[in-house]
């Protein structure tokens, strides 16, 4: 097999190109390629300098996280940076595209590095639960300071061209756009010049600075902790950059990185975090894909100036497409442009966002009206309207009159039946469900329901869509609530059932918040309004059934009391003058005592593990129904569901994953042991019961061909 490194020389400049596609991963076969390919140069007489460059469209993006979980093969990536590192003539990284991970670690194992100007560079290791493991915590450091490493290293995040060469990472930004060409061009510089080699392990003036500070570490470490919340590598990170600073040498600090590295390699959070990574591709892979072909989407139109069609209309104009929004009569549609311009405003008070380019997108990229004729010539219409099926379907009765053929009719419903609006219209292949979360500008999540008759091309464009929008587009069945609604609905009864059975409302949010997620279900529901839930238990009060708990009497009676939650400065907690944060409310716990005693329940104690039990099992009991249904094509899809739209602590990895990981016979066993207290409510689902009897788990769901 030839080698994916090639060695060639451009007159007296060795060329080192890697060519893995498509992101050029240090694979094992990549890594002995460029170990060769260095010693190659060493012993090469007619090579003077040389130039380290990946082929396609990127330098490196990174170890190849496949590999990880298995033991890896030598030669290992710190060896060859410091075999690079050590080269007695001078190399050169040229950068483009994306430079992250271990492949950035290998341009800091290079003498000089020059990028063109779009490449972006990065140590997004920590969002894999481990840390940089190739030097990177030892020789960022050295070139940007301890304190600008720490960030960048525990956020992860990708840096621009001008910001690396403005930190020190880099040394110089190429106007071109042929990272080889910027390369040879800087490496002719340099020997005309006469510089040499310029290991970056010897510069140690920021090294020096850091030991200064003597309060720097303690501070890293608590300001990462606080941003962590329960994962362990952004706080492992700041150790391995401590090495950097207080390591006996630069060898012992990269022994001391690599120990921790391979520490973290052997953590549940890393196998959770690599997981979601994986899971976020996997999602993308649907069988209407197969054959359908996304539709040009060159204008929108979104009906609805409300929290979602606001959001809505927002994500679209950041993905830079035009939107018309439509609304009942001027009052909302102004209330509508408010809200988006409120939040384009936003954006300019944070720095994110130039008051040109506000104005520019006002100008350019929104336009509202009363008239629903104005979407006449509109690709695809997002319906946001109140959740009512009499008032969408008079909409979509509506579209079906006015939109061109072949635009695609989306709604943004969180809970109906998509057939039945499908059924409105004289081409329900055109409809399909597209919910957003709130606010949908932010969240990455958007559910893509394919209803009975809905047109794979109409799937392709809604995953199109979601690409255009940065958002990860997951396929969804149609049901009540869809994947993350449905499953939604269960954990929070369980939290009701929790409360009415003895926890404080505010155990159960301190447990949740404990588990990882950033708020538990009682302040979300405060945040997102207590009358929600209330008129829809009173909608649903007349079907339920007999077997069936209901244990919500304690915020029906919070509700009656005009609290809705923050919007009303009172609900489960109390915001004093508009906090966000609420404070425990001694009424409530007295209302909910008050409901204990005339439904004869006797109180007990739930520990914080208790309370998770039941929570993580309701979810997992759900999902696994929501697969069998069909409703979602693999666990994993549940998973990026929870992570991306319900804040789901990455690091665990999703509901699914979770249950694989704590084993699902003894998920199974919790769920059983809660079946002898309300058999109707905790009835396990089939495919759990046979998963277990085959002695199989979730993840062996995600291998098969959808
Ligand atoms: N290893 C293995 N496969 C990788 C990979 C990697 N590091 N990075 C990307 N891929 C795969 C993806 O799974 C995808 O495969 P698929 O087509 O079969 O689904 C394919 O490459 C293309 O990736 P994307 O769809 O993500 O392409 P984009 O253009 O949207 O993004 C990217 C490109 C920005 C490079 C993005 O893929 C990314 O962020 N990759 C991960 C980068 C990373 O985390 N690097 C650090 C790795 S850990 C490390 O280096 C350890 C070291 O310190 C020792
Ligand atoms: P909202 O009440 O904030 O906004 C609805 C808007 O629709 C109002 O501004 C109203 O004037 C307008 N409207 C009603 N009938 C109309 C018509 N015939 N033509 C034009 N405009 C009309 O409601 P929200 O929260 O934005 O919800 C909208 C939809 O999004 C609902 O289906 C809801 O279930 C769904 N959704 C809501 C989420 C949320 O967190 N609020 C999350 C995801 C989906």
């Amino acid at each position: 097999m030839s080698s994916p490194v090639a060695y060639t020389l451009d007159g007296d400049i060795a060329v080192i190109s890697i060519d893995n596609p498509p992101v050029n991963a240090l694979s094992h076969a990549v890594r002995q390629g460029l170990l060769d390919a260095v010693e190659t140069f060493q012993s090469d007489d007619a090579a003077k300098a040389a130039v380290v460059a990946g082929a396609g469209r990127t330098f490196i993006a990174g170890a190849d996280i496949k590999e990880f979980g298995k033991p890896l093969a030598d030669p290992q990536l710190p060896h060859i940076t410091n075999v690079i590192e050590a080269s007695a003539k001078p190399v050169v990284a040229a950068l483009h595209g994306t430079a992250l991970g271990g492949g950035l670690e290998v341009a800091l194992g290079c003498h000089y590095r020059v990028a063109v100007k779009g490449a972006k560079v990065g140590l997004p290791e920590v969002n894999l639960g481990i840390l940089p493991g190739a030097g990177g915590t030892q020789r960022t450091p050295r070139l940007v300071g301890a304190e600008a490493a720490a960030e960048m290293i525990t956020s992860g995040r990708h840096m621009g061209a001008a910001e690396a060469l403005k930190s020190g990472l880099i040394d110089h930004v190429d106007d071109g756009s042929d990272p080889v060409a910027a390369g040879v061009a800087y490496a002719r510089k340099l020997l005309a010049e006469g510089k040499g080699p310029r290991p970056t392990r010897n510069i140690t003036a920021r090294i020096e600075e850091a030991k200064q500070d003597k309060g720097l570490f303690d501070r890293l470490k608590a300001d990462a902790k606080k941003k962590a919340r329960g994962q362990l590598s952004p706080v492992v990170c700041i150790d391995a950059i401590m090495a950097a600073v207080y390591a006996k040498d630069f060898d012992e600090g990269m022994k001391i990185e690599r120990q921790l590295f391979q520490d973290l390699m052997k953590t549940p959070q890393r196998e959770a975090l690599i997981h979601a990574f994986f899971g976020e591709r996997a999602v993308g892979k649907v069988p209407e894909l197969k054959d359908g072909k996304p539709r040009k989407v060159e204008k929108i139109g979104v009906i609805g100036g409300g929290t979602m069609g606001s959001g809505i209309t927002l994500a679209m104009m950041n993905a830079g497409i035009p939107v018309v929004m439509v609304e009942r009569d001027d009052a909302a549609i102004a209330a509508g442009r408010g809200r988006v311009e409120k939040t384009l405003q936003g954006g300019v008070d944070r720095g994110k966002l130039t008051p040109d380019r506000r104005e520019w997108m006002l100008a350019n990229l929104y336009s509202g009206t009363t008239d629903m004729n104005a979407l006449a010539d509109v690709d695809l219409v997002i319906e946001a309207v109140f959740e009512d099926m009499g008032v969408k379907k008079e909409v979509f009765t509506k579209l079906d009159a006015i939109c061109k053929p072949g635009a695609v009719l989306a709604t943004n419903t969180s809970y109906l039946d998509i057939n039945q609006i499908a059924a409105m219209t004289k081409r329900p292949e055109d409809v399909i469900g597209m919910h957003f979360f709130s606010p949908a500008n932010i969240m990455r999540l958007l559910e893509i329901v394919v209803a009975d008759k809905t047109h794979p091309d109409v799937v392709a464009t809604a995953f199109d869509i979601a690409r255009r929008a940065a958002k990860v587009g997951v396929r969804a069945g149609v049901c009540d609530g869809f994947i993350g609604n449905r499953i939604l609905g269960k954990y929070l009864r369980v939290a009701q059932m929790l409360v009415e059975d003895g926890a404080t409302p505010y155990e159960v949010d301190e447990a949740v918040v404990g588990f990882g997620y950033p708020m538990g279900p009682f302040a979300m529901s405060d945040l997102a309004g207590l009358d929600i839930g209330w008129m829809t238990r009173k909608r649903k009060a007349a079907t339920r059934k007999k077997e069936e708990r209901y244990s919500a009497d304690w915020l029906d009676r919070i509700c009656e009391q005009g609290r809705f939650g923050q919007k009303t400065g009172r609900g489960v907690y109390i915001y004093p003058e508009g906090a966000r944060r609420g404070e425990h409310d001694p009424e409530v716990l007295q209302i909910i005592d008050d409901v204990r005693r005339e439904k004869g329940i006797n109180a007990r104690k739930f520990s914080a593990e208790e309370i998770m039990e039941r929570y993580m099992a309701a979810m997992i009991n759900e999902g696994a129904k929501v697969l069998e249904e069909g409703i979602a094509l693999r666990p994993v899809d549940i998973d990026v569901v929870q992570i991306t739209g319900y804040g789901h602590p990455r690091w665990r990895g999703g509901p699914m994953k979770h249950a694989d990981m704590r084993g699902l016979d003894k998920v199974l066993a919790s769920i059983r042991k809660f079946e002898a207290e309300d058999a109707w409510f905790w009835k396990p689902a089939q495919l759990l019961v046979d998963l277990v009897g085959r002695g199989e788990n979730f993840d062996s769901l995600n291998r098969k061909e959808v």
